[in-house]
């Protein structure tokens, strides 16, 4: 099956063959009057639509469907590389408490956040949890997301982390989106072992991750480095053994303290260390020199009330940026790239180019999908959007309105 998308205002990211950073991370390639050619799903030519034209011609393909896009922009779907959106019930009571000045570690701290969100996974039935993993994630597709990471962490015992686990291969499979699974066995320390949090680390490297591994259901392993949670060695052992069983490596990295979970990140070669709103220069510094994705999530920053993420800083640097939500529903409770990306260019100064690069490709890149999604290249996937205008600004400029009017999943109209 042969489909040509034609009169389309193309913007995509220029895929170097490693995430870009610095000024790299600009770098858009555009068609004015762009077509797209895809094959079974697959993209197999992109550019100038009336030279792709003549080159049908002159090759003789038969295409089977056109599809006119009626001038409007088309960009990569969105990748949501970091989200917790597998889980069962709301906090909108605590949400309540923190605009009343509760703060998040507070709350956490006396057993409810995280905590709490793991005793309604208990109780839950898999398919409520099924259900409402899969309504994030219709939800997540209808904002222009046909790639996400989706982490476990509301378990934090090897039955339960397995049954997250499970439930997130299951969402997989009943939804169109490409679905990466991450294993967050070390998201909080479960209340009865408070006072000896390295006996649930032993849990976590001897129990579950063995089980995890052995069991191919997921693809990266993430730790929330943070005071009151795992300590920069307890990460660091996580992270090792984790490595030792063939995960990919991500941290939750100076969310909310400066304990050198970037600098972690770094040693450890991880691919990828998230949020970063208190993270330190040096460590920043060391994180660019070895090609550590900073996957920044603006609606953290927005629902916590915090400074955000230094991103002109890190660019400056030469970190590679990419977006995310974190949808959870706790610290930011949100499907939508379309707000990070609004987000991202009015509060954070990040250029549009550097936003549809960080959305997009470099978020790709943070969970090992590049060679799949990410950008607009004959052999990716073809999953991208239509947007109402004409260029990508207009996520940021027709604030909190949906500009997303089509969804394509590998070459189908999935919105
Ligand atoms: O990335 N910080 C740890 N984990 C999530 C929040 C999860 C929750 O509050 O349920 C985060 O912010
Ligand atoms: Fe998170």
């Amino acid at each position: 099956m042969k489909k040509l998308f034609y009169n389309a205002r193309i913007h995509t990211p220029e895929d170097p063959g490693h995430a870009p950073s610095g000024s790299a991370q600009k770098n858009i390639r555009q068609y004015p009057k762009g077509a797209l050619l895809v094959h079974n799903g697959v993209i197999s030519q992109i550019g100038n639509e009336e030279e792709l034209r003549k080159e049908i011609v002159r090759n003789e393909t038969i295409i089977d469907q056109e599809i006119d896009c009626s001038g409007r922009c088309l960009i990569p779907g969105f990748v949501d590389p970091h989200t917790h959106m597998c889980f069962a019930r709301r906090r909108e009571e605590e949400f309540a408490r923190r605009l009343g000045g509760a703060s998040y570690l507070e709350i956490l701290e006396k057993g409810g956040g995280i905590l709490s969100s793991v005793r309604s996974v208990q109780e839950a039935t898999d398919r409520e949890l099924i259900d409402n993993t899969v309504s994030h994630a219709l939800s997540a597709l209808s904002y222009g997301t046909t790639t996400v990471e989706m982490k476990s962490g509301y378990g934090l015992d090897a039955d339960q982390e397995l049954r997250m686990l499970a439930v997130i291969s299951q969402v997989a499979k009943t939804t169109p989106l490409t679905v990466v699974p991450t294993f967050m066995g070390a998201h909080a320390i479960p209340q009865e072992d408070k006072e000896n949090p390295d006996r649930f680390v032993d849990r976590v490297v001897r129990e579950m991750l063995p089980q995890v591994a052995s069991q191919g259901i997921a693809r990266f392993c993430d730790v929330f480095c943070e005071q009151g949670v795992f300590s920069i060695e307890q990460s660091r052992r996580v992270l090792a053994a984790a490595r030792e069983h063939g995960l990919g490596l991500k941290i939750h990295a100076d969310e909310v303290h400066d304990l050198g979970g970037a600098g972690l990140a770094a040693e450890m070669e991880a691919t990828s260390a998230e949020h970063l709103l208190a993270a330190g220069e040096e460590n920043l510094r060391q994180m660019a020199a070895k090609g550590v994705i900073g996957v920044i999530l603006p609606a953290t920053a927005y629902s916590l009330k915090k400074p955000y993420a230094p991103v002109r800083k890190m660019i400056e640097m030469d970190v590679p940026v990419a977006l995310a939500t974190d949808c959870n529903p706790g610290s930011s409770y949100t499907e939508s790239m379309p707000f990070i990306f609004g987000l991202a260019v009015m509060n954070m100064d990040m250029d549009v180019e550097e936003a549809l690069t960080a959305a997009t490709l470099n978020a790709a890149y943070a969970i090992g999908e590049e060679r799949r999604s990410g950008s607009l290249d004959a052999g990716k996937n073809a999953d991208f959007l239509l947007l109402d205008g004409a260029t990508p600004a207009i996520l940021a400029y027709h604030a909190g309105v949906p500009s997303v009017q089509a969804v394509y999943k590998l070459g189908e109209r999935v919105v």
